[in-house]
Protein backbone atom coordinates (compact mmCIF):
# COMPACT_ATOMS: atom_id res chain seq x y z
CA UNK A 1 0.00 0.00 0.00
CA UNK A 2 1.59 3.70 -0.53
CA UNK A 3 -0.20 6.92 0.48
CA UNK A 4 1.00 9.50 -1.21
CA UNK A 5 -1.30 11.90 0.38
CA UNK A 6 -4.62 11.95 2.90
CA UNK A 7 -6.69 11.86 -0.23
CA UNK A 8 -4.74 8.81 -1.97
CA UNK A 9 -3.68 5.78 -1.51
CA UNK A 10 -2.94 2.76 -3.87
CA UNK A 11 -3.10 -0.97 -3.29
CA UNK A 12 -1.42 -3.37 -5.48
CA UNK A 13 -3.23 -6.91 -5.81
CA UNK A 14 -0.71 -8.01 -8.69
CA UNK A 15 2.93 -9.21 -8.15
CA UNK A 16 4.13 -7.45 -11.41
CA UNK A 17 8.27 -6.95 -11.70
CA UNK A 18 8.29 -3.24 -11.93
CA UNK A 19 5.52 -0.75 -10.32
CA UNK A 20 5.33 1.50 -13.33
CA UNK A 21 6.00 -0.40 -16.50
CA UNK A 22 5.15 -4.54 -16.14
CA UNK A 23 1.75 -5.20 -15.73
CA UNK A 24 1.06 -8.89 -15.68
CA UNK A 25 1.09 -10.70 -12.75
CA UNK A 26 4.66 -13.33 -13.90
CA UNK A 27 3.12 -16.65 -11.87
CA UNK A 28 0.09 -17.32 -14.42
CA UNK A 29 1.63 -18.13 -17.79
CA UNK A 30 -0.15 -20.85 -18.25
CA UNK A 31 -2.46 -19.05 -20.59
CA UNK A 32 -0.09 -18.27 -23.01
CA UNK A 33 0.74 -21.70 -23.11
CA UNK A 34 -2.58 -23.22 -23.62
CA UNK A 35 -3.32 -20.34 -25.74
CA UNK A 36 -0.52 -21.00 -28.74
CA UNK A 37 -0.77 -24.96 -27.76
CA UNK A 38 -3.94 -25.28 -29.32
CA UNK A 39 -5.74 -24.86 -32.85
CA UNK A 40 -7.14 -22.41 -33.58
CA UNK A 41 -4.46 -20.32 -31.90
CA UNK A 42 -5.01 -17.73 -29.76
CA UNK A 43 -3.30 -15.13 -27.12
CA UNK A 44 -5.23 -14.03 -24.07
CA UNK A 45 -6.28 -10.01 -24.94
CA UNK A 46 -4.76 -8.61 -22.05
CA UNK A 47 -1.32 -8.93 -23.00
CA UNK A 48 -2.20 -6.06 -25.55
CA UNK A 49 -1.98 -3.53 -22.51
CA UNK A 50 2.36 -3.30 -21.66
CA UNK A 51 2.90 0.50 -21.62
CA UNK A 52 3.30 0.78 -25.77
CA UNK A 53 -0.50 -1.29 -26.08
CA UNK A 54 -2.06 1.08 -23.51
CA UNK A 55 -0.81 4.06 -25.48
CA UNK A 56 -2.03 2.34 -28.59
CA UNK A 57 -5.33 2.04 -27.11
CA UNK A 58 -5.74 6.03 -26.07
CA UNK A 59 -4.49 6.88 -30.06
CA UNK A 60 -7.16 3.97 -31.03
CA UNK A 61 -9.63 6.00 -29.07
CA UNK A 62 -9.30 9.23 -30.58
CA UNK A 63 -9.72 7.65 -34.38
CA UNK A 64 -12.35 9.48 -36.67
CA UNK A 65 -13.40 5.73 -37.45
CA UNK A 66 -13.53 4.43 -33.49
CA UNK A 67 -16.70 5.69 -32.69
CA UNK A 68 -17.40 3.85 -29.45
CA UNK A 69 -15.33 6.32 -26.96
CA UNK A 70 -16.71 9.80 -28.48
CA UNK A 71 -20.20 8.17 -28.72
CA UNK A 72 -19.89 7.02 -24.79
CA UNK A 73 -18.95 10.51 -24.13
CA UNK A 74 -21.95 12.26 -25.78
CA UNK A 75 -23.98 9.92 -23.86
CA UNK A 76 -22.57 10.80 -20.54
CA UNK A 77 -22.23 14.67 -21.41
CA UNK A 78 -25.95 14.53 -21.74
CA UNK A 79 -27.21 12.05 -19.19
CA UNK A 80 -24.35 11.98 -15.97
CA UNK A 81 -26.63 14.89 -14.09
CA UNK A 82 -29.41 12.62 -14.54
CA UNK A 83 -27.30 9.39 -13.47
CA UNK A 84 -26.06 11.35 -10.34
CA UNK A 85 -29.44 12.78 -9.58
CA UNK A 86 -31.48 8.67 -9.74
CA UNK A 87 -28.47 7.08 -7.54
CA UNK A 88 -27.36 10.22 -4.79
CA UNK A 89 -24.41 10.02 -2.92
CA UNK A 90 -22.09 7.19 -3.83
CA UNK A 91 -18.84 5.99 -3.99
CA UNK A 92 -17.30 5.47 -7.91
CA UNK A 93 -15.93 2.44 -7.97
CA UNK A 94 -14.48 2.17 -12.35
CA UNK A 95 -12.70 -0.88 -13.66
CA UNK A 96 -10.47 -0.41 -16.28
CA UNK A 97 -10.36 3.54 -15.33
CA UNK A 98 -6.98 4.07 -17.86
CA UNK A 99 -6.46 7.69 -17.89
CA UNK A 100 -9.83 8.47 -16.45
CA UNK A 101 -11.34 10.74 -18.88
CA UNK A 102 -14.97 10.06 -19.16
CA UNK A 103 -15.09 9.45 -15.52
CA UNK A 104 -14.38 13.41 -15.10
CA UNK A 105 -18.15 13.59 -16.79
CA UNK A 106 -19.47 11.71 -13.56
CA UNK A 107 -16.93 13.30 -10.95
CA UNK A 108 -18.16 16.89 -12.02
CA UNK A 109 -21.95 15.87 -12.06
CA UNK A 110 -21.84 14.18 -8.62
CA UNK A 111 -19.47 17.93 -8.08
CA UNK A 112 -22.28 19.73 -8.84
CA UNK A 113 -25.15 17.84 -6.40
CA UNK A 114 -22.76 18.82 -3.55
CA UNK A 115 -22.01 15.58 -2.98
CA UNK A 116 -18.10 13.87 -1.26
CA UNK A 117 -16.61 12.32 -4.15
CA UNK A 118 -14.68 9.03 -3.33
CA UNK A 119 -13.59 7.46 -6.28
CA UNK A 120 -11.93 3.78 -6.69
CA UNK A 121 -10.15 3.19 -9.66
CA UNK A 122 -8.97 -0.20 -10.67
CA UNK A 123 -6.65 -0.91 -13.57
CA UNK A 124 -4.20 -3.31 -14.69
CA UNK A 125 -1.27 -1.01 -15.33
CA UNK A 126 0.19 0.91 -12.49
CA UNK A 127 1.40 3.74 -14.28
CA UNK A 128 -1.41 4.87 -15.92
CA UNK A 129 -3.47 4.46 -12.69
CA UNK A 130 -0.79 7.03 -10.70
CA UNK A 131 -0.75 9.17 -13.39
CA UNK A 132 -4.74 9.82 -13.81
CA UNK A 133 -5.13 9.85 -9.86
CA UNK A 134 -2.60 12.48 -9.45
CA UNK A 135 -4.43 14.76 -12.20
CA UNK A 136 -7.64 13.86 -10.83
CA UNK A 137 -6.33 15.07 -7.21
CA UNK A 138 -5.01 18.04 -8.51
CA UNK A 139 -8.50 19.19 -10.21
CA UNK A 140 -10.86 18.19 -7.50
CA UNK A 141 -9.68 19.24 -4.36
CA UNK A 142 -12.54 17.39 -2.10
CA UNK A 143 -11.83 14.02 -4.15
CA UNK A 144 -10.28 11.30 -2.02
CA UNK A 145 -9.01 8.38 -4.28
CA UNK A 146 -8.10 4.67 -3.40
CA UNK A 147 -6.66 3.42 -6.08
CA UNK A 148 -6.47 -1.03 -6.98
CA UNK A 149 -3.64 -2.04 -9.16
CA UNK A 150 -4.91 -5.57 -10.60
CA UNK A 151 -7.15 -7.66 -12.56
CA UNK A 152 -10.91 -7.31 -12.15
CA UNK A 153 -10.89 -10.37 -10.30
CA UNK A 154 -8.44 -9.27 -7.59
CA UNK A 155 -10.05 -6.04 -7.06
CA UNK A 156 -13.59 -6.93 -7.11
CA UNK A 157 -12.81 -9.79 -4.43
CA UNK A 158 -10.93 -7.36 -2.57
CA UNK A 159 -13.80 -4.68 -3.08
CA UNK A 160 -15.93 -7.09 -1.18
CA UNK A 161 -13.73 -6.93 2.10
CA UNK A 162 -13.73 -3.27 1.77
CA UNK A 163 -15.98 -1.93 4.87
CA UNK A 164 -19.29 -1.20 4.04
CA UNK A 165 -20.01 2.46 4.94
CA UNK A 166 -24.35 2.16 5.41
CA UNK A 167 -24.01 5.96 4.36
CA UNK A 168 -22.67 5.81 1.23
CA UNK A 169 -23.99 3.67 -1.78
CA UNK A 170 -21.51 1.91 -4.24
CA UNK A 171 -21.78 2.77 -8.16
CA UNK A 172 -19.50 0.23 -9.99
CA UNK A 173 -18.99 1.54 -13.42
CA UNK A 174 -17.88 -0.48 -16.57
CA UNK A 175 -17.36 1.91 -19.52
CA UNK A 176 -16.19 1.14 -22.87
CA UNK A 177 -17.90 -1.93 -24.01
CA UNK A 178 -14.82 -3.77 -22.68
CA UNK A 179 -17.44 -6.35 -21.41
CA UNK A 180 -17.47 -6.90 -25.13
CA UNK A 181 -13.98 -8.27 -24.66
CA UNK A 182 -15.48 -11.43 -22.58
CA UNK A 183 -16.53 -14.52 -23.95
CA UNK A 184 -20.27 -15.37 -22.74
CA UNK A 185 -19.00 -17.84 -20.04
CA UNK A 186 -16.71 -15.11 -18.94
CA UNK A 187 -19.58 -12.53 -18.61
CA UNK A 188 -21.29 -14.72 -16.78
CA UNK A 189 -18.60 -15.15 -14.38
CA UNK A 190 -18.07 -11.90 -14.88
CA UNK A 191 -21.54 -10.58 -13.57
CA UNK A 192 -21.32 -13.15 -10.30
CA UNK A 193 -18.01 -11.40 -9.62
CA UNK A 194 -19.90 -7.72 -9.62
CA UNK A 195 -23.15 -8.67 -7.09
CA UNK A 196 -20.54 -10.10 -5.00
CA UNK A 197 -18.69 -6.76 -4.72
CA UNK A 198 -22.26 -4.66 -4.15
CA UNK A 199 -24.70 -4.55 -1.70
CA UNK A 200 -28.84 -4.39 -2.16
CA UNK A 201 -29.51 -1.06 -3.72
CA UNK A 202 -26.19 0.40 -4.85
CA UNK A 203 -25.45 0.41 -8.29
CA UNK A 204 -24.00 -0.84 -11.78
CA UNK A 205 -23.09 1.66 -14.75
CA UNK A 206 -22.94 -0.45 -17.95
CA UNK A 207 -21.69 1.03 -21.09
CA UNK A 208 -21.69 -0.93 -24.48
CA UNK A 209 -21.42 -1.45 -27.86
CA UNK A 210 -24.61 -2.32 -30.19
CA UNK A 211 -25.06 -4.26 -32.91
CA UNK A 212 -24.82 -2.48 -36.25
CA UNK A 213 -23.73 -2.81 -39.81
CA UNK A 214 -20.52 -4.33 -40.84
CA UNK A 215 -19.89 -1.41 -42.83
CA UNK A 216 -19.39 1.00 -39.64
CA UNK A 217 -18.00 -1.85 -37.51
CA UNK A 218 -15.11 -2.87 -39.80
CA UNK A 219 -13.30 0.31 -40.81
CA UNK A 220 -13.48 0.59 -36.73
CA UNK A 221 -11.29 -2.03 -36.17
CA UNK A 222 -9.30 -1.51 -39.49
CA UNK A 223 -8.47 2.39 -39.44
CA UNK A 224 -6.47 3.57 -41.99
CA UNK A 225 -3.78 4.94 -39.94
CA UNK A 226 -3.02 1.34 -39.23
CA UNK A 227 -2.84 2.23 -35.38
CA UNK A 228 -4.99 -0.78 -34.56
CA UNK A 229 -2.63 -3.21 -36.41
CA UNK A 230 0.08 -1.74 -34.29
CA UNK A 231 -1.88 -2.31 -31.10
CA UNK A 232 -2.69 -5.98 -32.30
CA UNK A 233 1.49 -6.81 -33.34
CA UNK A 234 2.30 -4.75 -30.73
CA UNK A 235 1.16 -7.82 -28.17
CA UNK A 236 3.49 -10.15 -30.15
CA UNK A 237 6.68 -7.27 -29.26
CA UNK A 238 5.36 -7.96 -25.74
CA UNK A 239 5.34 -11.57 -25.85
CA UNK A 240 8.51 -11.50 -27.07
CA UNK A 241 10.28 -9.21 -24.40
CA UNK A 242 8.01 -11.06 -21.22
CA UNK A 243 8.91 -14.91 -22.57
CA UNK A 244 12.33 -14.44 -24.32
CA UNK A 245 10.66 -15.00 -27.56
CA UNK A 246 11.52 -14.74 -31.55
CA UNK A 247 7.75 -13.41 -33.38
CA UNK A 248 9.15 -11.09 -36.19
CA UNK A 249 6.57 -9.26 -36.49
CA UNK A 250 7.04 -8.63 -40.11
CA UNK A 251 5.57 -12.04 -40.86
CA UNK A 252 2.22 -11.35 -39.23
CA UNK A 253 -0.56 -9.06 -40.83
CA UNK A 254 -3.59 -7.84 -38.64
CA UNK A 255 -6.79 -8.72 -39.76
CA UNK A 256 -10.63 -7.77 -38.32
CA UNK A 257 -13.58 -9.13 -39.55
CA UNK A 258 -17.68 -8.85 -38.28
CA UNK A 259 -18.36 -12.38 -37.53
CA UNK A 260 -22.37 -11.57 -38.34
CA UNK A 261 -23.18 -14.80 -36.37
CA UNK A 262 -21.80 -14.04 -33.30
CA UNK A 263 -22.30 -10.91 -33.98
CA UNK A 264 -18.82 -9.89 -32.81
CA UNK A 265 -15.80 -8.95 -34.15
CA UNK A 266 -12.73 -10.51 -34.25
CA UNK A 267 -9.19 -9.89 -34.37
CA UNK A 268 -6.14 -11.85 -35.93
CA UNK A 269 -3.01 -12.16 -36.28
CA UNK A 270 -1.89 -13.88 -39.46
CA UNK A 271 1.10 -15.53 -40.25
CA UNK A 272 2.55 -14.99 -43.71
CA UNK A 273 4.75 -17.86 -44.09
CA UNK A 274 5.11 -21.34 -42.73
CA UNK A 275 7.52 -20.03 -39.83
CA UNK A 276 8.16 -21.75 -36.31
CA UNK A 277 8.69 -19.16 -32.95
CA UNK A 278 10.17 -20.12 -29.69
CA UNK A 279 8.87 -18.44 -26.61
CA UNK A 280 12.56 -19.68 -24.47
CA UNK A 281 11.92 -19.04 -20.83
CA UNK A 282 8.19 -20.94 -21.79
CA UNK A 283 9.98 -23.59 -23.01
CA UNK A 284 7.89 -23.25 -26.07
CA UNK A 285 8.27 -23.90 -29.32
CA UNK A 286 5.09 -23.53 -32.22
CA UNK A 287 4.85 -24.10 -35.81
CA UNK A 288 2.56 -21.77 -37.72
CA UNK A 289 1.75 -22.51 -41.22
CA UNK A 290 1.20 -19.38 -43.89
CA UNK A 291 -2.15 -17.92 -43.98
CA UNK A 292 -2.90 -19.63 -39.67
CA UNK A 293 -4.71 -17.00 -37.84
CA UNK A 294 -3.80 -16.33 -33.92
CA UNK A 295 -7.53 -15.60 -32.85
CA UNK A 296 -6.40 -12.23 -29.90
CA UNK A 297 -9.84 -10.70 -28.98
CA UNK A 298 -13.10 -10.88 -29.51
CA UNK A 299 -15.22 -7.34 -29.15
CA UNK A 300 -19.18 -8.45 -28.77
CA UNK A 301 -21.74 -6.10 -29.42
CA UNK A 302 -24.76 -5.90 -28.31
CA UNK A 303 -28.92 -5.89 -28.03
CA UNK A 304 -30.25 -3.52 -25.54
CA UNK A 305 -32.93 -5.40 -24.73
CA UNK A 306 -31.58 -8.97 -24.62
CA UNK A 307 -28.58 -7.54 -22.35
CA UNK A 308 -31.15 -5.85 -20.10
CA UNK A 309 -33.11 -9.46 -19.58
CA UNK A 310 -29.23 -11.23 -18.83
CA UNK A 311 -28.76 -8.37 -16.08
CA UNK A 312 -31.93 -8.69 -14.93
CA UNK A 313 -31.72 -12.47 -14.45
CA UNK A 314 -28.13 -12.19 -12.86
CA UNK A 315 -29.87 -9.58 -10.10
CA UNK A 316 -28.88 -6.15 -11.57
CA UNK A 317 -32.02 -4.87 -12.40
CA UNK A 318 -32.01 -1.96 -14.97
CA UNK A 319 -33.05 1.22 -13.83
CA UNK A 320 -32.54 3.40 -16.87
CA UNK A 321 -31.05 2.86 -19.83
CA UNK A 322 -30.03 6.02 -22.50
CA UNK A 323 -28.19 5.72 -25.83
CA UNK A 324 -26.66 8.09 -28.84
CA UNK A 325 -29.07 9.29 -31.72
CA UNK A 326 -27.57 6.54 -33.89
CA UNK A 327 -28.57 3.85 -31.58
CA UNK A 328 -25.06 2.94 -31.40
CA UNK A 329 -23.71 2.71 -27.93
CA UNK A 330 -25.88 2.41 -24.85
CA UNK A 331 -25.51 2.97 -21.22
CA UNK A 332 -27.32 0.57 -18.85
CA UNK A 333 -27.97 2.27 -14.87
CA UNK A 334 -28.69 -0.94 -12.97
CA UNK A 335 -29.34 -1.21 -9.57
CA UNK A 336 -28.61 -4.46 -7.09
CA UNK A 337 -31.60 -6.32 -6.02
CA UNK A 338 -32.09 -7.10 -2.38
C1 LIG B 1 -11.11 -2.33 -24.81
N1 LIG B 1 -12.09 -2.77 -25.82
C2 LIG B 1 -13.44 -2.39 -25.42
C3 LIG B 1 -11.77 -2.38 -27.19
C4 LIG B 1 -12.87 -2.91 -28.17
O1 LIG B 1 -13.37 -2.11 -28.96
O2 LIG B 1 -13.22 -4.07 -28.07
C5 LIG B 1 -10.42 -2.93 -27.60
C6 LIG B 1 -10.04 -2.64 -29.03
N2 LIG B 1 -9.48 -3.50 -29.85
C7 LIG B 1 -9.27 -2.92 -31.01
N3 LIG B 1 -9.72 -1.70 -30.97
C8 LIG B 1 -10.21 -1.49 -29.73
Amino acid sequence: MIKNSDRLSLERLINAVAFSSETIDQTNNNDVINGLSKYPKSIAAKYFYDDRGSELFEQICELPEYYPTRTETTILEAYAPEMATITGSCELVELGSGSAIKTRILLDAYQKLKYPLRYIPIDISAGILETSAFELLNDYPTLEVHGLVGTYELALQRLNKFGINPMLKRMLVFLGSSLGNLNPQECDRFFEQITGALQAGDYFLLGIDLHKSKALLEPAYNDAQGVTAEFNLNMLRHLNYRFNGNFDLAKFKHQAIYNEYQRQIEMYLQSQVDQTVELRSLNLTIHLEAGEKILTEISRKFDLTQLEQDLKNKGLNPVKTWRDSHHWFGMILCQQIG
